[in-house]
């Protein structure tokens, strides 16, 4: 089995609270075992421009507790390039790099693949507010999202109770309405919009014009952003012409994704940034950590790329050559569970809050 000396840890793609927890466990874990520990900072564009410096366990003191990355995060297009790939396989033999921890979304998972295809084995740790990695339960950052989204609508809920407004707030989520979906059912909102299901905003319309007639005040919508920008505040202008109730429109946008990762965030990173080192190792590469009913377990990162392009209908032609047809059977039950939970707190949303 390959003896490791040393290894790099990296936040890549779209930042997400929790990912400092993640790093901190994968340094902390690694000393453990006596392997030494590389920041690799702004992604993989660190790795291609040799920004890496050792961390020790001091490094990692007081960020627990801290959003954003103290690695510092970065999308790299020249890293999908041969040549940027052939830079960063040099940075990892020039920094004695025997191994690299990846956090980040889907993006990030291809770009461990390739390396790991190029003799650098890597591991893919999910960091991400939107939870739109299919093979994991949980995202990290994804918990604290939503209780900001959560604190910020209860706010504005607060305002429109006191006007007698309707207040369309959108949420990120890229293409997946997780965040919306949850949201809606933690602070009440008549409405959700979400990618994943259609919406009949007249339905919608006819419901608030009823409610306002026997007295209720305030009225929040929830639109996830992944069924495109224009949609939420044309919402909004419809609401207000169709039932007359005032209606403000609110973009909550890039603040949902920064603050201080929530208690469950901090426990899933600590966990997941653990396991990935642990199973890097004892010899694995090209997996996924995840969380599944509560366990940290591993996805083959080609498996769990392939899932993500099935349930966005993405695939193309021959992507599903390589797997078995059990393989694929538990991807389609995978994603039939997962629009199934979707599912059930749509139906919930809509019966509960009125
Ligand atoms: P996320 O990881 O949040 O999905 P991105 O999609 O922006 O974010 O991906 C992060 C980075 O991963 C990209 O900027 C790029 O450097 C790398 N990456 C994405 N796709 C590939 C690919 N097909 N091959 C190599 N690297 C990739
Ligand atoms: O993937 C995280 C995310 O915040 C999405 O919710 C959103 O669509 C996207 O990133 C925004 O990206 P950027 O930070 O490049 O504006």
């Amino acid at each position: 089995m390959k003896k490791f000396g040393r290894i790099g840890v990296l936040t890549s793609g779209g930042d997400a609270p929790g990912m400092n927890a993640a790093a901190r466990a994968v340094v902390r874990t690694a000393l453990a075992h006596g392997v030494e520990v590389m920041g690799i900072y702004r992604g993989y564009s660190g790795l291609i421009d040799g920004d890496i410096r050792p961390l020790a366990i001091r490094d990692v003191s007081n960020i627990i507790n801290k959003g954003g990355t103290f690695l510092y995060s970065d999308r790299c297009p020249e890293f999908k390039t041969p040549e940027g790939m052939a830079k960063a396989v040099a940075t990892c033999r020039e920094f004695c790099i025997d191994g690299i921890v990846a956090i980040g979304g889907d993006g990030t998972f291809r770009g461990a693949t390739a390396l790991t295809a190029e003799g650098v084995p890597c591991i893919g740790i999910p960091g991400t507010i939107d939870n739109d990695i299919t093979s994991t339960d949980s995202t990290i950052g994804f918990d604290t999202a939503m209780n900001t989204v959560t604190e910020l609508v209860d706010k504005l809920r607060d305002t429109c109770e006191s006007h007698a407004r309707c207040n369309v707030v959108e949420v990120m989520g890229r293409g997946a309405g997780d965040i919306a979906l949850n949201t809606a059912i933690a602070t009440g909102a008549t409405g959700v919009v979400v990618p994943e299901f259609p919406f009949d905003d007249d339905a919608l319309c006819r419901h608030i014009t009823e409610a306002r007639h026997i007295g209720k005040r305030n009225f929040i919508v929830l639109v996830s952003e992944g069924v495109g920008s224009e949609y939420a505040p044309a919402l909004a202008k419809k609401i207000q012409s169709e039932t007359g109730v005032e209606t403000k429109f609110a973009r909550l946008a890039h603040v949902v994704r920064g603050g201080n990762p929530s208690l469950r965030d901090r426990v899933l990173a600590s966990r997941m940034g653990s396991y990935a080192v642990e199973m890097l190792l004892s010899g694995k590469s090209n997996i996924v950590i995840c969380e599944k009913a509560g366990n940290i377990v591993s996805t083959d990162i080609n498996y769990a790329l392939a899932l993500d392009k099935m349930y966005k209908g993405t695939l193309a032609e021959g992507q599903l050559d390589a797997f078995s047809a059990d393989e694929v059977e538990k991807m389609k039950s995978e994603i039939a569970a997962k629009l199934d939970r979707l599912s059930a707190l749509n139906e919930i949303a809509k019966t509960i809050n009125l």
